[in-house]
């Protein structure tokens, strides 16, 4: 804890100065929120700005108008006009005061009260590094939850309360962000779906040559010579003069004859090979693919056999006199490494107090750099999160109580309770909780030993995505408001249990709220004690 409160004190003394210059606003929904109550009161002084521009204009049509009608008379029948000495009087009074006044008017900058607004707003608004996450994230769950560009595009996305569509516009914006993390894969889809809503007939400023330009050099850069040819020549027939599009198609060109040169003297045996190896790839899935089919509902590993041991039963705390008369339920949720879920285990209430001490605090999420052993954000670790102590709300420390009892482990020992808040694509790739041996230095500050468990409370639902999933047994755990998970990472000899290994899935739809309390070794020596065997 010592070290929760040097990071908590440097996080206050050091960030918060600048946390609003950059709060990586698009790794948690706590802070877009305030944007759109920002833009609302943007929207309000633009609408005012406006009634004042349109007062002014009405003024000065008026003035225009009387002028009209006045010269017309005058221009007709000058000498008989300023035989009336009034209208002599009035033409003096209007060119001396009445066209200054005017003059003013035309000049007068209505803008001051919505351009301060700007100016002031303008200073917490999300940078370029916002807008490359935002649309990364998009791209990461299009990948995780096998999302076809198409639909990603209409919108059209499980569990949605408000649709919305991205614009032609919109898809090359996010072919191009692609396009410059070298990202060609997802140039491709974008840049395809752009052209795609062109050729539709929509209305945009998208300019199709631009599109065919990052779209052949994508689907170059990823070996389909002829698909190349084919755009490029789109292109050319849109723009035959197009310099750099006329250099390629004669190095398509060139390469392609070369090519097949090369494969006439290609032999059968050669071909055969390629597919073998090809086929040998597809067996073997990393986990990167194991993780996004959990994430996805897909490749869940329990027999019925198993499955028909899993149960659930009213816990008490191993007759707890907190929980005698109130035991609480308990689901088994995988036997290997064995995870239970606690249900209805924390209130409502608790939720918001917790939320709402949290909020203020939230700050990007940081991993454990293994190279300088300091903290750092990571893109496979994109949430937010916060600390909260025991000794600053009742409502913590009872929270920390019910671990204590229903876990029979010692609380004094573990980190403060942190409390997460991950946006949509927010998402923590696969990890262990505990420390590995060579890193022995990981939680030596702590003093108090290695992560021995985990328990995590989910607080809130969410819409689509979000599972936490364990690659390595293929389990996936669904959040439910209301209700923890808790395991353990060590065995009871103090080795890491590998099959611990897991993840937070991207959010999709929605937003996810959960708190973890990380319970360390100290302090549990009789309470669990260590047995002789190694993985027992
Ligand atoms: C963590 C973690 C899982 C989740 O914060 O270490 O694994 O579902 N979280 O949020
Ligand atoms: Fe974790």
């Amino acid at each position: 804890m010592a070290f929760n409160k040097i990071w908590y004190t440097l996080a206050l003394g050091l960030l918060l100065p600048f946390s609003y210059a950059h709060t990586d606003f698009f790794t948690s929904i706590g802070h877009m929120t305030d944007l759109i109550n920002t833009e609302k009161d943007l929207v309000v002084s633009l609408k005012d700005y406006i009634k004042a521009e349109e007062s002014k204009l009405e003024q000065i049509k008026k003035w225009a108008e009387k002028l009209d009608q006045l010269t017309d008379t005058a221009t007709k029948d000058p000498e008989g006009f300023l035989g009336h000495p009034v209208n002599a009087f009035k033409l003096m009074k209007r060119l001396n005061t009445e066209w200054g006044e005017l003059e003013s008017l035309v000049l007068k900058d209505m803008s001051d009260g919505f351009i301060s607004n700007m100016t002031i707003q303008r200073q917490f608004f999300p940078n370029d590094e916002d807008q490359t996450g935002a649309a990364k994230a998009l791209l990461r769950l299009q990948d995780t939850y096998n999302l076809d560009t198409d639909t990603l595009s209409r919108g059209n996305l499980p569990g949605v309360k408000h649709k919305s569509f991205l614009t032609a516009e919109d898809c090359f914006e996010l072919g191009k962000i692609a396009y410059t993390e070298a990202d060609y894969y997802h140039t491709e889809l974008w840049m395809e779906q752009a052209l795609k809503q062109l050729d539709e007939g929509e209305v945009s400023s998208a300019d199709k040559v631009y599109i065919l330009d990052y779209l052949s050099y994508a689907v170059y850069q990823q070996g389909d010579l002829s698909k190349a040819m084919m755009l490029t020549r789109r292109l050319l027939e849109l723009d035959p003069e197009h310099q750099r599009a006329n250099g390629n198609m004669k190095y398509f060109e060139y390469i392609m004859a070369k090519e097949k040169d090369a494969n006439k003297s290609s032999t059968d045996s050669e071909d055969q090979l390629e597919k073998e190896t090809e086929v040998k790839k597809k067996d073997y899935l990393p986990e990167r693919r194991k993780y996004e089919m959990l994430c996805r509902g897909e490749g869940l590993k329990m027999t019925p056999r198993r499955q028909k041991r899993l149960f659930c039963r009213y816990y008490d705390g191993n007759r707890n006199p907190r929980y005698i008369l109130g035991p609480v339920k308990q689901e088994d949720e995988w036997d290997k490494p064995r995870i239970v879920r606690f249900l209805d285990i924390i209130s409502d209430e608790e939720i918001e107090t917790v939320k709402e001490l949290a909020k203020p605090r939230l700050s990007r999420a940081t991993v454990h750099d293994p190279e300088t052993g300091k903290l750092t954000t990571a893109h496979y670790r994109v949430s937010k999160s916060a600390w909260l102590s025991g000794y600053e709300s009742p409502v913590v420390s009872r929270i920390n109580t019910r671990i204590q009892d229903l876990t029979g482990l010692d609380v004094s020992t573990a980190e403060e309770l942190q409390v997460a808040n991950y946006g949509v694509g927010g998402q923590y790739e696969p990890h262990f909780d505990f420390a590995r041996k060579d890193e022995p230095d990981a939680f030596k500050e702590l003093g108090t030993g290695n992560r021995i468990a985990t328990w995590l409370f989910y607080m809130s639902d969410v819409s689509a995505g979000g599972a936490t999933v364990f690659p390595e047994v293929g389990a996936s755990v669904w959040p439910k408001k209301g209700t923890a998970v808790f395991w353990y990472n060590l065995f009871p000899s103090g080795e890491g249990d590998y099959s611990t290994r897991h993840a937070a899935c991207p959010v999709l739809v929605g937003n996810k709220w959960v708190s973890n309390k990380w319970l360390h070794e100290r302090g549990q020596e009789f309470r669990r004690p260590c047995t002789l065997s190694e993985l027992e």
